[in-house]
């Protein structure tokens, strides 16, 4: 399509010329693809020249078609209120499938330019809950999409590993558990004594006391204490890496809060130097009321450090180490604040690359009505949601298609393929309730939808064997659907990338489906013969190829098979 919509930029520039206007640059940019297919392949909504033309939309367009000439592909066009539609001959719909080669979509937008991304970042001691499923699957979704468009992508778990609360586990630790208990029960003994700590602490306050000084210890490089915490982390991270390889979720760096401990002081240094700090009540602050926001903590009463100040310091690291083009962030919306407040001080302390700090906040989770907090208890473990849909499509692939060679991990492929198109099909910032129903669900719109429709195509291929070239084209219109719909690719790979949406894939991915399945439904190929056969086998190719390309970029399996 990218040369329709070139030869119709030239014609509608030479169509202006004629009628006596200069053309304005960038013509080529302002084309639209028509939603409604019965409005043609392209549409230029004329309004965009309305100001330079000073004529209403409507006789813009009108004054286009008049003195137009055509070119080579164009079947026709109309003037539709304020748009002026163009609509393709069958034989560019066929040069429309041949550019879906197997780069199709990958752009070079990104080339020279790093994208640093920071995502899933858990607190260590805490196991994998469902409130991390979004971070991790949305960060990795959006880091394989900027990949994609030609970034160099640094992806960062940025752990949790410094703060009070592992001045609370080092207490607990002490107090309630053993180095044989850790390493026999792993992460579940450290949450098991966390949340005894809170509720010991409510009985006898003086163990927050001890935490806080448990963690001014650490700070000031207690031996013991870092001996323990370097266990919880060890632990910690050993555990998590088993989710991230199920996932195929891979990190350029493992840096946790810890490694900026020592970079903090000349970050305080320059806050002061700069005027920025204030102190209150003994605290060390930013003040931001200018821009409505409540201050920034940098330094607590006792000089501890606070996550603000270690988010700063991390940042001015990713700057002198990878001179970022961007560096993103993704959290849930509850630390919307957070980052809004720190990315402030950044710019106030004069730094060229707080403009480049993105923060990507997502809907919050919530299972029966309220908050999943591992401090509470309530929570809902990732690896049984994971096992329930793996358990779920072993039996459904065991009823259907008990024959299936590799039926396990055909059922680990689509178990956790319905779990991440589940947590991105949906506008990322949308809050969710879960429910087991939901997030086993197989029918209408779901991850294993996309991946059966995926394994169909490569199915049809494997039964076709070789099918060469079609010399001719005539393709009806459950075809042309489905050669725009797939058309589309590029321009939602790119949305998806300036917004941060891997939704937009998502709902990409479904509109292919419905669009195969019809074509599939409609059309016999298998039984065909000659350019007919050719042609939709093509097409069918072009399908598996797009879909394939789109389940990588959300980190979910290719099925060649269900
Ligand atoms: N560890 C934090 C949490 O679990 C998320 C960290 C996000 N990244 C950051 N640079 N602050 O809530």
């Amino acid at each position: 399509m990218d040369d329709f919509r070139k030869n119709a930029a030239e014609a509608v520039s030479q169509a202006l010329i004629r009628a006596g206007h200069t053309a304005p640059d960038g013509l080529d940019a302002m084309f639209e693809i028509p939603s409604d297919s019965s409005n043609g392949d392209l549409a230029l909504p004329c309004f965009r020249l309305s100001k330079t033309l000073r004529m209403p939309p409507p006789a813009i367009a009108a004054e286009i078609r008049e003195n137009m000439g055509t070119f080579t592909g164009l079947a026709k066009t109309k003037a539709v209120g304020g748009y002026l539609n163009f609509f393709a001959e069958g034989a560019s719909y066929a040069a429309m499938l041949d550019m879906m080669t197997e780069d199709f979509g990958k752009s070079d937008i990104g080339s020279g330019k790093t994208f640093v991304i920071d995502f899933s970042s858990p607190n260590i001691a805490k196991r994998f809950h469902l409130g991390h499923l979004g971070t991790t699957v949305i960060g990795n979704a959006v880091r394989n999409i900027y990949r994609f468009c030609g970034y160099n992508t640094v992806a960062i778990n940025y752990l949790g590993d410094w703060g009070t609360q592992n001045g609370k586990q080092i207490v607990a630790f002490r107090r309630w558990s053993s180095r044989e208990q850790v390493e026999r029960d792993g992460v579940a003994e450290l949450e098991r004594i966390y949340v005894l700590f809170g509720k010991e602490a409510e009985k006898d306050p003086s163990l927050n006391d001890e935490a806080r000084s448990a963690f001014h210890s650490l700070e000031c490089g207690d031996k013991e204490c870092l001996e323990i915490w370097q266990l919880l982390r060890d632990v910690s991270l050993r555990e998590y890496k088993k989710t991230y390889e199920r996932l195929g979720i891979e990190f350029d760096l493992w840096d946790g809060e810890s490694k900026y401990t020592d970079k903090m002081p000349a970050v305080v240094d320059e806050l002061r130097e700069k005027g920025l700090l204030n102190l209150d009540d003994g605290a060390s602050i930013v003040d931001l009321s200018e821009f409505g926001m409540p201050p920034a903590l940098i330094l607590k009463r006792d000089g501890s450090t606070l996550y603000p100040t270690r988010d700063i310091a991390a940042a001015c690291w990713r700057y002198d180490t990878y001179k970022f083009d961007k560096c993103a962030y993704v959290t849930s919306a509850g630390q919307s604040l957070h980052f809004a407040q720190w990315f402030k001080v950044t710019e106030l302390m004069g730094k060229p690359w707080s403009k480049d700090l993105v923060h990507i906040p997502y809907g919050t989770m919530s299972f029966g009505g309220e908050k999943l907090a591992s401090r509470t208890g309530n929570i809902i473990l990732l690896c049984d949601v994971f096992d329930e849909a793996v358990n779920k499509a072993y039996s459904i692939i065991e009823e259907k298609n008990a024959e299936l060679e590799d039926k396990k991990s055909t059922a680990e492929a689509v178990g956790l393929g319905a779990v991440i198109f589940g947590a991105l099909s949906n506008s990322r910032i949308k809050d969710v309730s879960f429910t087991w129903e939901s997030a086993l669900s197989f029918e209408g719109n779901t991850g294993p939808y996309v991946q059966y429709t995926y394994a169909r195509a490569a199915s049809l291929l494997r039964k076709a064997g070789e099918y060469g070239e079609a010399d001719s084209a005539d393709p009806g219109p459950d075809e042309i659907a489905l050669i725009k719909q797939l058309a589309l690719f590029p321009d939602r790979v790119k949305a998806a990338c300036a917004d941060f949406e891997p939704s937009y894939i998502a709902r990409f991915m479904l509109d292919t489906c419905a669009c195969f399945n019809k074509f599939y439904h409609n059309c016999t190929i298998l039984r065909e013969t000659g350019d007919v056969r050719a042609f939709r086998l093509k097409l069918v190719a072009a399908t598996k190829r797009i879909l394939g390309a789109s389940l990588d970029l959300l980190g979910m399996r290719r099925t060649e098979e269900i």
